[in-house]
């Protein structure tokens, strides 16, 4: 199997990327921002089987270029998983109300959790639309869901996340055009500990904080169960759909 992971470097996408070796990748191609400095790196190094490749969601020219170069080496991809989120870092930070929305901050979360992904699966097409089984899977989360929005608060991350479901939804639609055996999903990882989560885990229970090795297990469980029917759905760890 030919497998693709979008920000393997740690978290979850490090998580993921075991799972794809466990599950008998033949090829992998793996992609953080910086590969050399990431545990995932340290810990998968470069071999005949897996390869890593520099991506950065903020610079779509690096999208194209990283896109050139699994496709050279991959020409038919048969999973294609995208982790990137950003929720708090130098430039965003989960506006509590609406006195705290910064333009620049909202299009940071934008670029990285919803365009980034969909630059990447514009710039993979040629390796998707042939009719072939595919699961291409985003990573978005339960707060993007705007039926299930009784909180408020976190505008930016919520409204890239819901963004992020819109856009997997509508590309599902025009990849089964082409490649009828294809399922693309945006998933919902549960509450995990990683960096991302690490500083508003208090909010959460802690029976309820699954480890990232604990979530990916299941994430990849529920993508070997989806079919093309199920394509352009929005699913949480455990299989059940979450309403958009
Ligand atoms: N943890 C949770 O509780 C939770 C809950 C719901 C949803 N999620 C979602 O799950 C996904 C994985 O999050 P995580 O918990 O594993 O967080 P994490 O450990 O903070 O990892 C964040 C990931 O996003 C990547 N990333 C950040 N900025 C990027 C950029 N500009 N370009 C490309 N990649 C970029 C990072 O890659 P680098 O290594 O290159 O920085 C890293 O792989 C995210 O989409 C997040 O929204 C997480």
């Amino acid at each position: 199997m030919h497998i693709v992971i979008q920000g393997a470097g740690r978290g979850i996408g490090y998580a993921m990327a075991k799972q794809a070796m466990a599950a008998g990748a033949t090829q992998l191609i793996l992609t953080a921002r910086h590969p050399a400095r990431t545990d995932g790196f340290r810990r998968l190094p470069p071999s005949d089987m897996v390869h890593w490749v520099e991506m950065d969601f903020l610079d779509p020219a690096s999208i194209q270029a990283a896109a050139a170069q699994i496709i050279d080496r991959m020409p038919i991809i048969d999973r294609l998983v995208m982790v990137a989120g950003v929720l708090q870092d130098d430039v965003t930070q989960p506006e509590k109300r609406l006195s705290d929305l910064d333009p620049n901050a909202l299009h940071h979360s934008y670029q990285v959790n919803a365009i980034g992904p969909m630059l990447l699966v514009k710039s993979l097409w040629p390796a998707l639309r042939q009719p072939h089984p595919l699961v291409v899977a985003s990573l978005s989360a339960r707060v993007g869901s705007i039926a299930d929005n009784r909180l408020g608060g976190w505008y930016g991350y919520r409204a890239s996340k819901a963004a992020l479901n819109q856009l997997s939804h509508t590309a599902a639609i025009e990849l089964a055009r082409y490649n009828p055996d294809s399922c693309m999903v945006t998933l919902h990882p549960g509450t995990v500990d990683t960096d991302l989560s690490r500083p508003f885990q208090k909010m959460a229970t802690s029976t309820s904080i699954f480890t990232a090795d604990q979530s990916a297990a299941q994430l990849w469980q529920v993508m070997g169960q989806l079919r093309p029917a199920q394509s352009g759905g929005f699913f949480a760890y455990d299989g059940s759909a979450i309403p958009f």
